[in-house]
């Protein structure tokens, strides 16, 4: 359990000793410590995926999956910045505009991804995955063996908080890439699909020039306009 924010948590990144106040993320303790941390870091907001980072704490033999600009310092804790670019990904071409029936979405699926099909089940990819996402069940709906258990549609629900961050594609034994194949469903599903309703309201509303961007800076008054015409 991370400690107070006046403590001071001792740590190791990348074989470094860092100390920093145990309110720190792992990103802003390496910075605190004087490192020019500055390469696989993006939103600063658990969002972009670039931060992935293996972690083991004090007193424990597993290393799990983070993401160092939203997980806390823990005094003991030993983390390892992991690269994006030192496996070798099988690139899946795919073009929208091939598939405009719906019918023909789970074909096309399994030509694009044909691997997906060999999943042996075996977890990895949900223990890989820092957003606790059910990618295993993900991968089964969206191009299992089994035809009547698919359900693409579901398969890019599963996926929908999925940042991109490969940890899920680095961890998987059968060389499937369960994020790209997610991203193909979302694709797909909002291709195929009836747009949300007020999405299309919205864009009505700017087809019209009748689209207003209200911000809020502060309490509103009738003589300090608050809102953009656009
Ligand atoms: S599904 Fe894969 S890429 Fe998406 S957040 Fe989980 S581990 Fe990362
Ligand atoms: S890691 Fe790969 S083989 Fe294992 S369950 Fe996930 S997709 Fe299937
Ligand atoms: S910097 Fe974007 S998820 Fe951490």
């Amino acid at each position: 359990m991370a400690a107070s924010g006046t403590e001071i948590a001792t740590l190791i990144v990348d074989g470094r000793e860092v100390k920093a106040p145990a309110d720190h993320s792992i990103i802003e303790a390496v910075w605190h410590s004087g490192h020019a941390q500055i390469e696989q870091i993006g939103c600063m907001q658990g969002v972009c995926g670039s931060c992935r980072v293996l972690v083991r704490r004090k007193g424990e033999n597993t290393v799990n999956p983070a993401l160092a600009c939203e997980t806390l310092v823990e005094d003991g804790m030993r983390v390892s910045f992991i690269h994006h670019d030192d496996k070798a990904r099988v690139d899946h071409h795919y073009r929208l505009s091939e598939i405009t029936n719906s019918w023909d979405a789970v074909n096309y699926i399994d030509e694009r991804f044909p691997e997906a099909t060999d999943c042996r089940h075996c977890g990895g990819c949900d223990s890989a995955c820092p957003r606790g996402l059910q990618v295993e069940l993900a991968v089964s709906l969206a191009s299992g063996r089994d035809t009547r258990a698919k359900d693409p549609v579901q398969a890019g629900k599963l996926f929908e908080e999925c940042i991109m961050c490969d940890l899920c594609t680095r961890a998987c034994p059968e060389d499937i890439d369960p994020n790209h194949l997610g991203l193909l469903v979302r694709r797909l599903s909002a291709s195929l699909l009836l747009r949300p309703v007020n999405l299309l309201t919205r864009l009505e509303e700017i087809r019209k020039g009748e689209a207003r961007i209200e911000y809020d800076s502060g309490p509103a008054s009738s003589d300090s306009p608050e809102q953009l015409e656009h």
